[in-house]
């Protein structure tokens, strides 16, 4: 394990852990260590996404979905996220824990395979991923310099925290046949933009709780971007709250990046039967 600086394509740096050749954010190292043996009980709820795919929406819905109130004791992603946070920091928290995640599939701990637990798994097209996470980068601890046009081509081949896009989301799709036990609910950014409640009812069935209409509805305006990022205004996730759009990649992708990336695509996503959405225009 040892701490690294990956160079963009104009030699400006993103700091970050390389564990056993995987690109990890720059998190405490005895912490990335330990995940693999991070022990999982029956009942946890699970929530898996690639970074910048909405896990902080999500998390904040399914929190009080589950809770079925409002005024729930709020609690900070961040203190169950394994990655991030020591196991003591949700080790005594009672079931059904709400864990969350971005690690790709050969470091989950076992108990993700084995034990009685829900997964709730984010998706968001590849392109708002890249533009969200290359401004997420540059408004770090210690900020990344570069320029877009030298960040997306590393970010599309994986070499910046947490690995390629591609392999991670090609990666979810063989868990999901090769795993048919295993409880995944799939959601996408996109769906949720576009009808929150809706995805909020599929989320509550799933999680296995009855929750009224009028409810679920008060929880979508309780998350809603402008809400969630009021909230946060003055605490460490203020980052994590930017635009909240489906589409803005429009505004970063110049055609010949677009074109490119749309080739590329095609090629690792070939097999691959998932269907993103970049704009929620049904005219395009
Ligand atoms: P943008 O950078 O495109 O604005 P994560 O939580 O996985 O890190 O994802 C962060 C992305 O989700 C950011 O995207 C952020 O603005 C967006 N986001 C956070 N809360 C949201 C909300 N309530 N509604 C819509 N988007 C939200």
């Amino acid at each position: 394990m040892s701490v690294v600086e990956i160079p963009d394509e104009g030699g400006d740096v993103i700091a970050a852990v390389d564990y056993n050749g995987v690109i990890f954010p720059n998190f405490d190292p005895d912490v990335i260590r330990n995940i693999s043996s991070i022990d999982i009980r029956d009942g946890d709820i699970i929530l898996c996404a690639y970074p910048k795919s909405g896990s902080h929406w999500m998390w904040e819905v399914t929190r009080l979905v589950l809770a079925g109130r409002l005024d729930d004791e709020d609690r900070d992603k961040m203190l169950t996220m394994l990655e991030r946070s020591p196991e003591s920091g949700y080790i005594n928290l009672p079931s059904p824990r709400l864990l969350n995640t971005h690690v790709g599939i050969k470091h989950l701990p076992s108990g993700v395979f084995n034990k009685k637990v829900k997964i709730v798994y984010i998706l968001r097209n590849p392109k708002d991923v890249a533009v969200s996470y290359y401004n997420f980068n540059k408004s770090a601890r210690v900020p990344y310099k570069g320029d877009w046009v030298n960040y997306i081509r590393p970010f599309a081949e994986g070499k910046f925290q947490y690995g390629s896009w591609f392999d991670s989301v090609l990666e979810w799709e063989e868990v999901k046949t090769r795993y048919p036990d295993l409880q995944i609910h799939t959601l996408f950014y996109e769906d949720v933009k576009e009808n929150p409640v809706r995805e909020a009812k599929r989320l509550a069935e799933f999680l296995g709780v009855e929750r009224s209409e009028e409810f679920l509805e008060q929880v979508c305006r309780t998350c809603s971007f402008d809400n969630m990022k009021a909230n946060a205004a003055s605490t460490h996730a203020a980052k994590s709250y930017r635009k909240g759009e489906v589409g803005d990649w429009k505004n970063w992708f110049t055609v010949a990046q677009n074109e490119w990336f749309d080739q590329l695509y095609q090629e690792k996503m070939a097999d691959c039967k998932l269907h993103f959405r970049y704009s929620l225009d049904t005219s395009e």
